[in-house]
């Protein structure tokens, strides 16, 4: 059983609260991303629920076992837990099989399986080819590849990855996304993955919980995340997204910059409307609110515009081939096709940086 459960999960360091109460389950075979921006306290939950560090209250049980309370307190090794980090850990001086089968010398598996088992899984990383490789020929994804794989050799059916792909190139960034998702089906694994990057979040989770300040603000599938975020700043966090003010009345929302859009919720008073790029459409006639194009890019696959709305700049971006459709300069008309209508919290929520 390799599920994870935290309950009333604090952590302070002296006096500053880095992590706010945390009650939940990761369960068996179950990818969780803990996403938000640097300093959220994405590292510290990691490393508390890995044993790194101690909770300040709370208690964590993986599977059954109860690994940290106020009396009990079980050390990292004695957790079955594999861990890669962003920065490569790999042992300089050992070729790519020394490096994997170590965890395996510790356990006292014998030789000959242990040769099979390292194999097997070097394998399921795609590093077959370089079994006698020191870590100096390898590049920064191969590396990461090796600590995965060092990781999952020992039969942990717990994987704490923190920001692993944080120092790779886009593209190769991109791959391994995939790779990670592949490799946690065919081993079964239960993993908990820490990250600032969204794009990543959505790629591999099966939920995500994002966090701001030490505060957990949703935890939701991607879908849901995207689609259906629980304030401003997961919308904002996650995914691109245009905040336009107003105010909500019976039947309409009145934006600051004067115009009027039709509204049928129950939100009343000041409102911020949260309308995602891709959700809107330029038309020539008839739509949510008038504008003006003001820039038009091609970028190959999409056309990403800025339409100012009475002084407010907003991002629209259609397919590629809508580009040209209308000349820099033309008025008009968005046409909303989803959108969102938060409280207006008075926060000082930054809409979208063109
Ligand atoms: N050992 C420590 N002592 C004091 N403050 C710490 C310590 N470790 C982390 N912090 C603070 O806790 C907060 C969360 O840090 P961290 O968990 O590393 O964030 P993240 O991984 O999301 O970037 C930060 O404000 C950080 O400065
Ligand atoms: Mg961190």
């Amino acid at each position: 059983m390799s599920s994870i459960t935290l309950t009333d999960v604090t952590k302070s360091y002296g006096n500053v609260q880095v992590i706010q109460s945390f009650t939940g389950t990761f369960a068996d075979g179950e990818f969780v991303t803990l996403l938000g921006p640097s300093g959220c306290g994405k590292t510290t939950m990691l490393r508390m629920i890995a044993g790194f560090e101690k909770p300040t209250t709370g208690e964590i049980k993986i599977g059954d076992s109860v690994v940290s309370g106020p009396n009990t307190f079980v050390p990292p090794n004695e957790r079955g837990i594999g861990m890669v980090f962003q920065s490569y850990a790999v042992w300089p001086h050992m070729d790519v099989f020394d490096n994997v089968v170590y965890p395996l010398k510790i356990q006292g598996v014998k030789r000959s399986e242990r040769k099979k088992r390292v194999l097997e899984v070097l394998e399921a990383v795609h590093l077959s080819q370089y079994v006698k490789r020191m870590p100096s020929e390898l590049s920064g994804g191969q590396q990461q590849r090796v600590a995965l794989a060092r990781a999952l050799v020992g039969g942990s059916k717990l994987l704490l990855l923190d920001e692993p792909l944080s120092n790779l190139d886009a593209k190769l960034r991109e791959t391994m996304r995939f790779e990670i998702k592949n490799v946690q089906k065919q081993f079964g694994v239960t993993v908990v993955y820490v990250t600032h990057d969204q794009g990543e979040a959505m790629a591999m989770s099966d939920r995500v919980i994002v966090f701001n300040k030490g505060v957990v603000q949703q935890i939701d599938s991607p879908m849901e995340i995207y689609r259906h975020p629980a304030n401003q700043f997961v919308a904002d966090f996650v995914g691109k997204i245009n905040f336009l003010h107003g105010v909500a009345n019976e039947g309409s929302i009145e934006l600051a910059g004067g115009q009027r859009m039709a509204y049928s919720g129950d939100r009343r008073g000041p409102v911020v409307v949260a309308v995602r790029p891709e959700n809107m459409a330029m038309r020539s006639d008839g739509g949510t609110l008038r504008g003006t194009l003001t820039h038009a890019y091609y970028l190959g696959d999409t056309n990403d515009c800025r339409v100012d709305v009475d002084g407010t700049s907003l991002r629209v971006i259609g397919a590629g081939n809508t580009f040209g459709q209308f000349a820099t300069g033309a008025p008009v008309w968005l046409d909303f096709d989803e959108y969102l209508v938060f409280e207006d919290d008075g926060q000082d929520q930054t809409a979208i940086r063109t």
